[in-house]
Parts: structure tokens; sequence; C-alpha cells
């Protein structure tokens, strides 16, 4: 039905209303008053502009917030419903106006509204159920501000800790991307991608392809991926994506192999929609076609770029800063016959498909009173389950944690007082942090931990804070010394370290150790004798090899939203038994960066008598740690066969029991290495199938996971997927079995 009401409208459309179908304009050039993004007065559409935009150049779409603050429900759907009557009473055909926004962690942009953790705490959950669920609640709370699309969720690999938006990713394995990015999606759009129920939103998958595989490890700088390893790692969790049915995708600022990802014709086309069979709407990052000309220089014009770009494959221009110029170079491009009329007649069926399927021409924009569980109790606690279970212990030194509840402690660092790091990026300023509502709404770190002891078990002193205004980076010290002196006074010292907030390319980095000053801080922390529990509250895993060593307990929170410190705090007093897994590799050396997904000879051991290698693999954390008050033993590891076919499934049995005195979960991953691959050596080893269980204390669980011999193939240096007969090891924890795929 969808496809029949979007030929009865293309057979409407001119050139120029497809053009402007085309383009997605910021609301910084329809709002009144200039500088929008940064200001803090209320928003207020400028008439005339939204006029000039919708009937001059018929563009199809509006993204952003113009407030430096989050708007209220209420006043999002004044804002979405003045543009789309503006829009209707203006055009001749009425097409909807689709807005699109970040998402990312909750309704970011919204007040008041579930903020979760960030998308590499909810990987550390291992949860697919509660990351589904936290999927659900934003596409709820988004729709409640009359928004229908989400730019998320990242699919890149979080592989490279120095890149500035590691935590936005599910972390660096394929596998564990692939399944929670599918839970994300169904989420957002319902399990049947229903994206017409006023309770659904449609999902962007985002950036095709390859966005954090850079070579500097920053923002926007060169990638170099053969064919086999973009399609052995990069590739499966967007192809699972598509699978589920994903509506909309974004495009990859960067430069792959010399080509920007917006101008190749090989990813957006031949790959993505014809190989993969993506149907739905491709758009761009922000600028990024005229980046081709600006940036990029491959093209020697701004029409040059256009031409580019949607040749390439791009249907919808994020942000053109002239938008005027975008419709011009287009309308002429297609006249002179450079782009063809049936390139934009697709990137157009894209687009109102989608419209459609969200069904925006009989509701174009939901009303916020049929939200009643906004910003509910209910809401809070998923969002509280989530940090509860992403939290990773890494460090339990003779079991000093939990504490008890009738002690004394010094709570100190930059991370101690701040819901800004709890929440990371720019979320906290748009969630009013500046407003008492919200500061008196949400406990920070100290806040949660005076709760749980009492104030007057509880010293505070910064020790060193990030400087008010500054850069990201930039920090101070601030009553240092007493902090070292209150040390000697009390029980246990919580040092909260971490990062202060950052997006994209503002949050490049130099150097990947901890600052210099939270360094000395933890270590003269750990001069006093007092025993230290670390807690890390960072985007990526900030090296801290200088005082590891000296910490009794550690804690990775991650950025672990509204609820973040009251998890930790149920954590640290033993409330909550952990269950997070790191979902990437923490480096121990800046110059010792390699995932757990890595060859063999990234392993060697110190060569005997010929060299004493300082540079074997020996990372501070690996992949798949965190630690729990209890212990689990794992025994009976069964395969169902020893031999399988090219085609064959095998099943893999284990038994898992808490041997402790807590219940507690534990997550039961398999992982398997594939002992000789003719041509491609292959990695050491691959997670392959994971489940989180809840154990009482001595409970025992039989966990059975399904193995394809195609689960097992791997990419040829061609890009040719080969299931190659030979012997295989599955693991799980400590036990491992072998079997064989015949030819
Ligand atoms: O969705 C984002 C993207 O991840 C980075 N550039 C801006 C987009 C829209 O806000």
């Amino acid at each position: 039905e969808i496809s029949t009401r979007v030929d009865e409208i293309l057979a409407k459309m001119t050139l120029e209303e497809k053009v402007g179908q085309m383009t997605q304009v910021t609301l910084d050039v329809i709002a009144k008053g200039k500088d929008r993004m940064s200001s803090y007065e209320p928003l207020s559409l400028d008439r005339d502009l939204v006029k000039r935009a919708v009937s001059q150049y018929h563009i199809g779409s509006v993204l952003n917030a113009a407030n430096n603050r989050a708007l209220p429900k209420e006043k999002w759907y004044e804002v979405v419903k003045e543009i789309q009557d503006i829009n209707k009473e203006e055009t001749r055909l009425g097409i909807p106006i689709i807005y699109g926004l970040d998402m990312i962690h909750g309704a970011t942009y919204t007040a008041g509204a579930t903020m979760f953790p960030q998308q590499i705490g909810q990987a550390a959950s291992r949860n697919p159920e509660l990351v589904r669920r936290a999927a659900e609640i934003t596409a709820y709370e988004t729709r409640a501000s009359g928004i229908p699309w989400n730019f998320s969720p990242v699919l890149d690999l979080g592989m490279d800790p120095r890149f500035s938006r590691q935590w936005e990713s599910f972390g660096e394995d394929p596998y564990l991307t692939s399944v929670l990015g599918v839970e994300m999606i169904n989420g957002y759009e319902g399990e049947n991608n229903d994206i017409g129920d006023p309770e659904h939103i449609a999902s962007t998958l985002k950036h095709f392809l390859g966005y954090h595989a850079v070579t500097s490890g920053k923002d926007r700088t060169p990638s170099y991926i053969p064919e086999a390893p973009l399609r052995e790692y990069h590739l499966p969790p967007f192809k699972a994506a598509v699978d589920a049915g994903a509506h909309t995708i974004m495009i990859n600022s960067g430069i792959i192999n010399g080509i920007p990802v917006h101008a190749n014709y090989d990813l957006l086309t031949s790959l993505l929609k014809e190989e993969l069979g993506f149907e739905g709407l491709v758009v761009t990052d922000w600028v990024d076609i005229e980046n081709l000309h600006r940036r990029d220089r491959v093209a020697s014009s701004h029409r040059e770029a256009v031409k580019m770009a949607i040749n390439a494959g791009i249907d919808m221009s994020m942000v053109p800063y002239k938008y005027e110029r975008f419709f011009d170079n287009l309308v002429d491009l297609v006249k002179a016959g450079e782009v063809k009329q049936s390139r934009i007649d697709d990137a157009v069926r894209r687009i109102l498909k989608v419209k459609l399927a969200l069904n925006l021409f009989e509701t174009p924009v939901t009303h916020y009173s049929n939200y009643p569980k906004f910003g509910s109790k209910e809401f809070e606690q998923a969002s509280y389950d989530m940090a509860a279970e992403s939290i990773t212990l890494l460090k339990n030194e003779n079991n000093i944690l939990p504490l008890e509840k009738n002690v004394k402690v010094l709570v100190t660092g930059p991370n101690a007082n701040s819901m800004r790091t709890l929440n990371g990026a720019w979320t906290y300023s748009w969630q009013g942090e500046k407003t008492p509502e919200f500061a008196e709404s949400y406990n920070t770190i100290l806040e949660a931990i005076q709760n749980e002891i009492g104030e007057e078990n509880v010293t505070y002193v910064p020790g060193v804070a990030y400087v008010d205004g500054g850069k990201y980076y930039e920090e101070e010290k601030l009553d240092f010394e007493k902090a070292v002196s209150e040390a000697k006074k009390v029980d246990y010292v919580i040092l909260a370290l971490g990062e202060n907030s950052y997006t994209e390319k503002p949050g490049d980095l130099n150097d990947l150790y901890l600052s210099d000053h939270q360094t000395e801080l933890a270590i003269e922390l750990t001069k006093t004798g007092t025993p230290v529990i670390l807690v890390l509250n960072e985007g990526r895993p900030r090296i801290i090899s200088k005082f590891e060593n000296e910490m009794k307990g550690i804690l990775q929170a991650y950025l672990p939203g509204n609820f973040g410190g009251d998890a930790l705090a149920d954590i640290i007093f033993g409330d909550v038994n952990p269950s997070g897994k790191l979902p990437y590799t923490y480096p121990r050396y800046p110059n010792d960066l390699v995932p757990y997904i890595h060859k063999p000879s990234e392993e060697q051991e110190k060569a005997e008598g010929v060299y004493d290698y300082e540079s074997h693999y020996n990372p501070q954390f690996l992949f798949g740690d965190g630690l729990s008050y209890t212990t689990f033993g794992y025994s009976d590891l069964e395969l169902d066969k020893k031999t399988i076919g090219t085609d064959g499934n095998i099943s893999v049995k284990v038994k898992v029991t808490n041997t402790g005195k807590r219940a507690g979960k534990e997550v039961v991953e398999l992982y398997s290495s594939d002992l000789y691959a003719s041509q491609m050596t292959p990695d050491v080893k691959r997670l392959r199938r994971f489940e989180k269980i809840s154990l009482e204390p001595g409970e025992t669980k039989t966990v059975t996971f399904q193995l394809g011999a195609k689960d097992l193939a791997y990419f040829t240096p061609k890009g040719e997927s080969l299931v190659e007969p030979g012997e295989f090891t599955l693991m799980i924890e400590n036990l491992k079995e072998t079997f064989t795929i015949t030819e």
C-alpha cells in the first residue's frame, strides 16, 4: 500500500518539489535570532523563514535543537506543529516535514526525559532485553516530543580507545554490536518495524561504514580498510541491522582508502543498496556534501560535490549550509542530464516511504498529552537497572568491595560531584543542568554515597576540578593538599576520576594516559595508606597503569546516565552485585592498543635469548573482564557433534554454578578459534554467542548455544565469505572443546 501511495505522490511532484524533499535544514535557519545553537533565549520560529524554506525550496526535513537547554515536550509540540502547519498551508502537496534528532541515550533534547547510560555502558550490561527496553522508552519519549526520527544507533566498532566517539559505540566486537544494534532498532521501531505506531520512531544506522577505524585515532581523518576486514568486522552490524528492517542510515563523514564515503558509489549503491538490499533512506552527516569540495577536495566546486554525492547514492543532504545553493545545483544538474531523473526519483521514493511509514501524512505531529508515562518512575527504574548492570568491577583486591555501611569515606576527584560527567556529551546541558529541578532530581556519585551512608560519614574534597567553561581537557587543582590530608582521617577513599564531557572532533586526544593532575592525585592518595577505591567515569579507557597497582578496587562506570550515581553507590555498598563486562580492551600503554580481535603474532611471548620484547600482548584489562561479588564455576562443556559439514550446525552446552554466597548475574560467552585458515591468518579468538543468566547461591544452570558452520566463515582477501574445512576450538571461560568442519 505504501508503495502505491508513493507512486501517486511522486507522479504529482515537480523536479523542484522532489529536490526539496532531499534537503534537511537545521532549525537555526528558520528560527528567530542569531546563534540559536548557543542561545538560552526561548525558541520561536521565524514564520517568514519557514515559509520561504517550504514554499520556495520545498524542504523535506529539519533537524536539531536551537536552544542550549532542552525544550519541554509541550514546546517541542508547538515547534514541530508550527512547521508542519506552515508547510501544509504554503505548499501545493503538503508533504509533511520529517524532523530528526540525536536521541542517543534517551530523549536527549527533551527536558525531563529519561536518560540512560550511553551505548558503551549498555554494551557492558550484555543484556539485550534492557537495551531494547531503553530504546522503547526513548522512542516513547521522543514521540512525546512530537519528533519521529532518531539518529541512533551507532554501529561503528569502538576498536580504537583514542577515538573521541568510542562511548557512542557498543565497543569493539562485531557480534556484540550486531546483537545489541538489532535490539535497539527493535526497541525504536517495534518488532515488525511498525513505525506508524505513535510509540515508535524511525532509527538511523550510523555511520556507514568504518567511521571509527581512523589511522590517527582522531575524528574525521582517513581510514585504510582492505576489503576483507571491511566485510569481516565493520559490515556485519550494518548487515544485521538492514536485515532487521531499519528505516534510515547515515553516512561516515570520513575517507576510506582515499575516497570520501559520501562520494563512494561502490559503498553506497553497490554494497549498501544493491548487495545488502537496503530500501530505506540514506542521509549524509552534517554538511558532508559541501565537505567534498571544501575539506576533502575531490570536487572542484559545490555543484560537482552535489553531483558526486547524489550519483554515489545519497538521498538526503543533512545541512547544506546554504540550502538554496544545494537546491539550485541539484535542479541544474538534473536539467543538464548530469544527475539522472531516475536517481532523484529513487531518493524521493525512499524519503516518502519513511514519511508514509511514520504515518506523518495522517498525524504530522504526535501530541504530548498522549504520553502519560513520560519521565515516569517506571522509566527511571529501567535507566537505573541498565546503569546497575553495566557498571563493571575490574579489580577487587582481597574482596575489599562491597564496603560496610558503617564506615567513613573521603569522596574526591573531578568526577565525584557532576551530573555532566555522568551523562557525557552535550546532554547534561540540554537536560537543563542549570535548572534547580534538574539538580534536585538526580544524584551525583557524591550525593548517592551520602544517601547510602549518611552525610556525616562522607567528606568531600574535589582535589582536581575541570575548568568551568574551559576545554574538556582543562583541569586545575582544587584543594589538592586538603584531599590528601583528609584521606588520612577516613576508612576508605572513593576516588572518582575520568574525563569531562566531549563530543566528536573537539574530543580528539593527544595522550591516552589519564591527565597529570588526576594521576598525581591518585598517587598522593595511595601514599596515605588509606585504601583507595577507584571509580572511572569516562567515555574511553584512559590509561591508568602509573597507579593501577596501588588501587584496591576499580569500578568502570562509563557514562552511566542520570541514575549512574545511585547505581554506583549501591554497588560500592553491596545493595547490588555488579555484572557488567568490558566491551573493549583496556590498554596498559599508549603504544599497545591491540583489540581482543587480533592475530597470533600480536601475542608473542618474550622470546628467549633473542630479544626481550617489551611489547608482548598485555592489556590492563581484557575484553569481557568484569568481576562479581560471588563466584561462578563452569563445567561439562559438551558439543553434540565432533564433525559437521560446511552447512551444518552444532549445539554447545555448558553448566554454570554459582559457587559463592550471593545471588548474581553472569555473562556466559562462547568464543571460537579457527586453528588454521589457508587464505587469511585467523584471529586468536572471536565472540560467537553470549547469554546473561541469574543464579542463586549454589544454583546450577545449563546454557545451550546453537552455532552454524557459517558463523565460523571468514572473508578472503577478495572479500568472499569462506567456510573452510578444518579444526576449530570452542571456548567458554576456562573450558575448551575441539571439532572439525568437513567438506
Ligand atoms: O547524528 C549526528 C552525527 O552522529 C554527527 N554529526 C551530526 C549528526 C546530527 O546531529
